[in-house]
């Protein structure tokens, strides 16, 4: 099979690598990929946003399969105008449409969702600037802190946790006064759920699904959870708490009700579901859903499934997932995200980066493996090019015995301004290995 897949950060490096392995697949293309993806696949010049070059190079290609990574050619319709093109009604497509990607694109359509098919997730309000009064009045109903979310897509921002009603009320006027532009148009207001969160994936094609090994992601920038908010900064999968019994109530109470409710709803579904899940006290709330991959978590996930993803997409794009199945390393995948210094906020590019021999060279056999994001290639030299540089990934047994390798590993990479977390998975060790 010929694959292109969509996207240019970790994530898609982690899924084009995956997809390689397999040996149904005989050309991989990446549009636009990164340096890491150039030597694994060919790589495409293009926007993923620019749906007739995608078109262009389907086409040129002889593409069998489309894999999506970022959810912004989903929200704006890719599937949909793939569908409707008779040139390209044989491609197979891993992603929804238009209308199943509301489920990210819109916080609102997600709320009303679960609480139409009785999913469990926090109480909640949606409000336009017309419903000014009632919104203050809703607020003034919760205990702090308060949950503000613009309702559509705002580059991952737009959730706000506020820990007093004045300030509260003030964020609320400046989203629906334009703070993340027509995303806050209308605003969500929800209960604040207390708990350890942990981010599921699911893969399915519309009536049946594949449950992929599950992550915990670190979104901040400082160590022990403190500073801004990022992309992600680590993952380890698995997950120590989401044990059997944790999924098992996963599974009966959000993953199935998720794709019956899709079912009935007449949305047909054909890709990945990333589902938030906070846990309170043993029981999994949906915090949201994304209809793509996590980033870092992806990087991590991948490696830890021994089965063939490319047999698994197939048969979720051609709806015949029921008789699949994953199989699925117990070893721990560890992954720790090496940014440029200032990332979050404002940061120089352009850094030579050096140091390891795996930076360009993924071996099999090798414990460790690199997933580029944000670098680049000038007179022939490898430099950041981004935030988010190099994702790395270790995989062996046991959180301890990861970090050792991991953080030696990370030693050894070398830009200007590097910077990395070292608590990652320290909060999941167990008693004895403190
Ligand atoms: P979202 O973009 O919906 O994932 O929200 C971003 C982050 O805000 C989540 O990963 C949570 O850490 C936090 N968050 C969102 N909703 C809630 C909630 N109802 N209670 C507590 N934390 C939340
Ligand atoms: N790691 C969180 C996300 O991809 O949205």
């Amino acid at each position: 099979m010929n694959v292109l897949v969509l996207g240019s950060g970790g994530r898609e490096h982690a899924i084009a690598w995956k997809i390689r392995q397999s040996k149904k697949c005989t050309a991989l293309f990446c549009m636009p990929g990164n340096p890491g993806t150039a030597r694994i696949a060919q790589n495409i010049e293009g926007s993923v946003k620019d749906f007739n070059a995608i078109k262009e190079q389907i086409l040129r290609h002889d593409i069998d399969m489309v894999v999506v990574g970022p959810e912004d050619p989903l929200v704006g319709g890719l599937r949909d105008f793939i569908e409707s093109d008779p040139q390209l009604s044989r491609v197979l497509f891993i992603g929804p449409g238009k209308s199943g990607a509301r489920l990210e694109g819109s916080k609102d359509f997600a709320k009303e969702f679960m609480s139409r098919h009785g999913i469990p997730t926090a109480a909640y309000k949606s409000f336009t600037s017309a419903g000014l009064a009632e919104a203050d009045r809703f607020l003034e109903s919760l205990n702090p802190p308060y949950v503000l979310k613009a309702d559509g897509l705002a580059a991952g921002k737009g959730v706000l946790i506020v820990d007093n009603l004045p300030e509260a009320k003030r964020q609320l006027r400046e989203m629906l006064g334009g703070k993340f532009g027509e995303a806050g148009n209308t605003v969500v207001i929800e209960q604040f759920l207390a708990g350890i969160e942990v981010s599921v994936f699911v893969l399915t094609d519309g009536k049946d699904y594949m449950i992929l090994p599950e992550a915990k992601d670190y979104k901040r920038i400082g160590e022990n959870d403190k500073g801004l908010n990022t992309g992600g900064m680590g993952a380890v999968s698995p997950v120590p708490f989401a044990d059997r019994d944790f999924m098992a109530k996963t599974e009966q109470k959000i993953i199935r009700p998720t794709i019956e409710g899709l079912k009935k709803d007449g949305i047909d579904y054909k890709g990945f579901i990333f589902i938030g899940l906070m846990n309170c006290a043993g029981e999994p709330y949906v915090i949201e859903y994304n209809v793509r991959m996590g980033d870092p978590e992806t990087e991590a996930v991948m490696t830890r499934i021994e089965s063939d993803l490319l047999e698994h997409l197939t048969a979720a794009a051609q709806g015949r997932l029921s008789g699949e199945k994953i199989s699925v390393s117990p070893e721990e995948a560890f992954t720790v995200v090496c940014v440029s210094g200032g990332y979050p906020e404002s940061y120089e590019k352009g850094f030579e980066i050096t140091g390891t021999p795996y930076l360009l060279e993924n071996r099999p056999d090798s414990p460790v493996k690199i997933f580029h994001s944000g670098t680049a290639v000038r007179d022939g030299k490898l430099v950041t090019s981004g935030g988010r540089v190099l994702a790395v990934t270790v995989n062996g047994k046991g959180i301890p015995a990861c970090r050792e390798v991991i953080y030696r590993e990370m030693e050894k990479i070398g830009f200007t301004g590097k910077y990395y977390r070292k608590d990652i998975g320290l909060d999941l060790l167990g008693p004895k290995e403190k």
